[in-house]
């Protein structure tokens, strides 16, 4: 039920923190030490490659998860989009472990590649939502998300599950294989917990920068470097899909390769500041576009704000920030979705699990 929010959305979003602490619990033993099942560790252990296939946000939360993935657990892995991977699949390492990553469980482009990889014998890992799902029972294994029924079509707090769960595996994998991370996960989950909770206490703040920003734009841009990047890609899918704004995420170096022709005057760029590595440049990217009449939205972290930034949300650890930054791109498109008088729950041309090729 809805309760007293005016849409599941919203519901769902609202849900994050909650979400958070269910996984934090969830993957905890008696000592308070993250844990997976052994035969999962076993089996990303044993692989000299992740293949993560998935679609739609899954797959962004796929980009996400690649990272911890490769520097925490060092094992070499590529994020797939399922519809393609299947009529055109990569030459496979020698012992690929393959990850599913889908809410529902049943989305068919993703069940194709199953099939398709579980005839060639390969392993499969499931990471969904659904216990039971289709995918879950085809695969050797499953990790749940534990983030409870997303009813909304536009996937919120699957996506920051996903990416917990994510992040948890690297590091149970990195610790089973003796390798040192810097990064103490389950507190830094817990001041994860903390911001999203801020950000969503901001909810007000944000919706004010949806309606100056977004609510009669034809277009918007997201921008951003690195982490930044793939949340931008999944910014700009939310606000697409439920405000039918045109909208797209680019990587910021990659704009002035060409997407910069369509910066006009007044077009919002919603950028993203949350990486200290590539803090300088996304600054050089947003002068690049407001030079072009852009009008930039910058959502930075606390330590790398600088005047003039629109939005700053609290410090994580940078390798955890699109678990905080995504909120605010899931609050704008509510909000912008809202003002524009869009069916925000069930926007159209879309089914909420897509179980067709
Ligand atoms: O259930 P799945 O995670 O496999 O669904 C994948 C996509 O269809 C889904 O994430 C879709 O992109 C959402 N509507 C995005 O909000």
């Amino acid at each position: 039920e809805k309760g007293t929010y005016a849409h599941y959305m919203l519901k769902e979003i609202h849900e994050q923190p909650g979400v958070m602490r269910k996984i934090i619990q969830e993957y905890q033993d008696e000592k308070g030490e993250l844990k997976i099942d052994k035969d999962i560790v076993k089996a990303v252990r044993k692989a000299d490659r992740i293949y993560i296939v998935a679609c739609g946000t899954s797959y962004n939360a796929g980009l996400v998860g690649k990272e911890y993935l490769e520097k925490w657990a060092g094992v070499p892995t590529e994020v797939h989009v399922a519809s393609e991977f299947v009529y055109n699949m990569p030459l496979l390492s020698k012992k690929p472990l393959f990850i599913f990553i889908s809410q529902s469980g049943e989305t068919a482009d993703s069940r194709a590649v199953l099939v398709a990889i579980k005839e060639l014998g390969h392993t499969a890992l499931t990471i969904t939502n659904v216990p039971g799902s289709t995918l879950s029972r085809e695969a050797d294994h499953t990790l749940i998300l534990h983030a409870g029924p997303e009813i909304a079509v536009a996937s919120t707090k699957a996506y920051t599950a996903q990416i917990a769960v994510l992040a948890i595996l690297a590091q149970v994998v990195a610790k089973d294989a003796g390798i040192k991370v810097d990064v103490d996960l389950l507190p830094e989950l817990a001041k994860v917990t903390a911001a999203i909770t801020a950000v969503i206490d901001d909810a007000h703040t944000i919706e004010g920068f949806a309606t100056e920003f977004l609510e009669t734009t034809r277009n918007a841009f997201f921008i951003g470097r690195t982490m930044d990047y793939y949340v931008g890609v999944e910014g700009s899918l939310k606000l697409k899909e439920i405000s039918y704004i045109q909208a797209e995420g680019f990587a910021g170096g990659e704009l002035k390769h060409g997407t910069i022709a369509l910066i006009e005057d007044g077009t919002p760029v919603i950028a993203l500041a949350t990486q200290e590595s590539v803090n300088l440049s996304i600054r050089g990217n947003v002068k690049e576009v407001v030079a072009r009449g852009a009008k930039p939205l910058i959502v930075a972290m606390e330590g790398l704000e600088q005047d003039g930034d629109t939005y700053v949300i609290p410090q994580v650890h940078e390798m955890l920030a699109p678990l905080v930054s995504v909120v605010v791109t899931q609050l704008l498109a509510y909000y912008a979705a809202l003002h524009r008088g869009c069916d925000v729950d069930k926007p159209r041309n879309l089914a909420k699990s897509v179980t067709v090729e």
